[in-house]
């Protein structure tokens, strides 16, 4: 089943509780969390004592999206704080086997993104490896901006390339899905997609989610 995957960053960061309560009894499972170091993105968003409150507020899976410098360094600490699966930059890692590794033996899944700008074959030698994949459909650093067509052919391959080789990994998109695209990112191969703007700065959250999550299964089917 496709999920629709709330992202917080435009959600209101002084009523977090409560904004991630109505996507949460909308009924959706994961709850998108970006981390952005301000040297690696343009912007700052929220560290682990952070994510720690986001952990007590609720029980949705954590999926922490870490757009940072040295996440060998950071991601342990997300972990620790709550995260239930982490994902990391191809384009912050030299070593992104181990990487991806390390994170799995610190017990979460571990999920490799790639930037618009990086070819989906950078991951060759890495599918058997991740347990998903994250494609940015927007130069991350911001919400609210317009989804880059080209991620989705990236998404027909890492679908394609999954079924040939035989592999489970799930895939994920972010980045400026809204309901003009939703249709077309789930029949590229999605299984999560994020979504931010479209869900929080809609009158009312909840009611988008599930409006999302409907079209969502019905494009998939
Ligand atoms: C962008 C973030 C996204 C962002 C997506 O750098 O990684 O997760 O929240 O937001 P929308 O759906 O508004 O493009
Ligand atoms: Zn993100």
């Amino acid at each position: 089943m496709v999920q629709i995957v709330p992202s917080i960053l435009s959600a209101d960061f002084a009523r977090l509780a409560d904004d991630i309560a109505r996507v949460e009894h909308a009924g959706v499972s994961m709850l998108h969390v970006d981390v952005m170091d301000g040297h690696f993105v343009p912007n700052i968003t929220l560290g682990p004592p952070v994510l720690k409150c986001i952990r007590k507020a609720t029980r949705l899976t954590l999926d922490v999206h870490l757009m940072l410098m040295d996440p060998d360094r950071y991601a342990p600490l997300f972990i620790e704080a709550g995260a239930d699966q982490v994902s990391v930059h191809q384009e912050t890692c030299p070593h992104l086997d181990r990487t991806l590794r390390q994170i799995q033996a610190a017990g979460v899944p571990a999920g490799v993104v790639l930037n618009p700008a990086t070819p989906v074959t950078m991951l060759e030698d890495v599918l058997e490896v991740a347990d998903f994949v994250l494609i940015m459909s927007v130069n991350p650093g911001f919400g609210g901006q317009r989804l880059i067509p080209r991620a989705l052919e990236k998404i027909r391959w890492l679908k394609e390339r999954r079924a040939q080789l035989g592999l489970n990994y799930a895939i994920e998109i972010d980045g400026g899905v809204n309901h003009d695209n939703l249709a077309d990112v789930v029949r590229a191969g999605c299984d999560w997609v994020v979504t931010g703007a479209t869900v929080f700065e809609s009158p009312d959250p909840a009611a988008t989610v599930a409006g999302l999550q409907q079209m969502a299964q019905a494009a998939g089917s």
